[in-house]
């Protein structure tokens, strides 16, 4: 039995690697090499805009793969006309949704955790008349989405429009996060707060310390 699974995953390794570069770049995502899919993730791109994938990116879309499990496929959606979605070298992501109205860039070696959302837009105008039915661009905020290099994302976090998340950051588990998060901190909670920071030693031998020493 193990070893009809180990075929069985093997097989569906290699199905994956052939057909999913396939499918992505004929919606026209740019794919670096060495890009590793388990699943087939949920992409559409909205013409004029740009998905670009980084070297030995790790997308994850089903749960057999990653320990916490899914909730759904990745998803990555360009929603207007210039969007972008920036995902660099090396970056990790199970599941999870990101969704770009202008622009959404991932730097490299970050590890987005299971069913995280990112959004640069709040989809729907805030002001009350007429929302229903109100698809006006200009009147439905948007602000770009930067996260910067080694940053972790806890799983279940939701990531809103305008916020930016320095390098080697942590996001705890279940966050809101609706305002920056500074360079070599851990933050967390609803909203999102800084629990303590780091000391900006290599990355190998990350230190420690409380916030107010
Ligand atoms: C953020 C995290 C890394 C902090 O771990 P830690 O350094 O061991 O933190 P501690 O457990 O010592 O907690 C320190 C403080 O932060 C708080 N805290 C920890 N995680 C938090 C979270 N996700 N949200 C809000 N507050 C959090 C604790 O309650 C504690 O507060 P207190 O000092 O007032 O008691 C960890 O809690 C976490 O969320 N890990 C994410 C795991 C994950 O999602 N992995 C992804 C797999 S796909």
């Amino acid at each position: 039995m193990m070893l009809f699974r180990r075929i069985w995953f093997k097989l569906l390794k290699i199905w994956w690697k052939i057909t999913v570069p396939m499918r992505l770049r004929a919606i026209g995502v740019t794919l670096g090499e060495e890009i590793t899919f388990y699943g087939m993730p949920i992409v559409s791109m909205t013409k004029g805009s740009r998905i670009i994938i980084g070297d030995r990116v790790v997308l994850c879309s089903d749960s057999r793969f990653t320990d916490l499990g899914v909730n759904h496929a990745v998803i990555l959606r360009t929603l207007r006309s210039g969007a972008e979605i920036l995902i660099g070298n090396d970056v990790g992501m199970s599941g999870g949704t990101i969704c770009a109205a202008i622009r959404v860039s991932i730097g490299g070696e970050c590890l987005i955790g299971a069913n995280v959302t990112i959004a640069d837009t709040d989809f729907h105008a805030c002001a009350p008349v007429g929302r229903r039915f109100n698809s006006d661009h200009t009147c439905i905020a948007v602000a770009a989405v930067v996260i910067g290099k080694n940053v972790f994302v806890g799983t279940q976090s939701v990531l809103l429009k305008g916020i930016t998340i320095g390098d080697n950051s942590i996001v705890g588990a279940n966050s809101l996060v609706s305002r920056n998060i500074a360079t070599n901190v851990i933050a967390g909670g609803n909203p999102a707060r800084i629990i303590r920071s780091f000391l900006p030693t290599p990355l190998d031998n990350v230190q420690t310390l409380p916030l107010n020493n």
